[in-house]
């Protein structure tokens, strides 16, 4: 990670980490203004996608999907933040933990609005299983998360 000239970057491949904003726009939610769950999950699943796919460096497919909680409500205007990791790497398949936060425009705290558990097998060009090396600590990737993603968060 650098932090010359005030930029904070992350080399590819160095984390296994990845972030991902939305803004919640009338279009994600029901007719109370409260996101939906099937958008959340979608765009939790694009974000468990990016992390297997950088760290297996080959085009990975979601298995499954577990545990999925939905813990505080998110309204129009609010800004979600979606932080995924890899949690577990076997043979062909990684496991990544999804967390999602929501905070309103202008207020200092974030909630944590849902979890899950996301499963990826990483496929070859003929869509079969392939191989992911253990290249690098699983780990690693959330400690930097949690280095950079420093904000007073309640609800954990
Ligand atoms: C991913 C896919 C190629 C795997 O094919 P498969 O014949 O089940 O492969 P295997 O039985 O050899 O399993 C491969 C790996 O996936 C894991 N796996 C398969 N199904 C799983 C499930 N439901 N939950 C967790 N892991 C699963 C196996 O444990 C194995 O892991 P490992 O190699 O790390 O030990 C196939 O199931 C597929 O194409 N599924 C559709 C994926 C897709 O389109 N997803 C988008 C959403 S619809």
């Amino acid at each position: 990670m650098s932090a010359k000239s005030g930029k904070l970057s992350v080399k590819l491949g160095e984390s296994s980490g990845v972030i991902k904003t939305e803004v919640v726009c009338p279009n994600d939610t029901n007719p109370m203004g409260i996101l939906q769950g099937g958008r959340l999950v979608q765009w939790m699943d694009i974000a468990a996608a990016v992390c297997a796919q950088t760290f297996a460096e080959t085009i990975c497919v979601t298995v499954s999907i577990d545990r999925v909680s939905f813990r505080h409500p998110v309204r129009v205007g609010d800004i979600l933040t979606i932080e995924a990791s890899l949690s577990k790497v076997a043979r062909t398949s990684m496991q990544i933990r999804v967390r999602a936060w929501s905070a309103a425009i202008g207020k200092p705290i974030k909630y944590l609005v849902s979890e899950a558990e996301f499963v990826f097998v990483a496929i070859d060009e003929q869509g079969r299983p392939t191989p992911v090396q253990k290249k690098s600590n699983p780990r690693r990737g959330l400690r930097k998360l949690k280095k950079i993603y420093s904000k007073k968060r309640i609800g954990v």
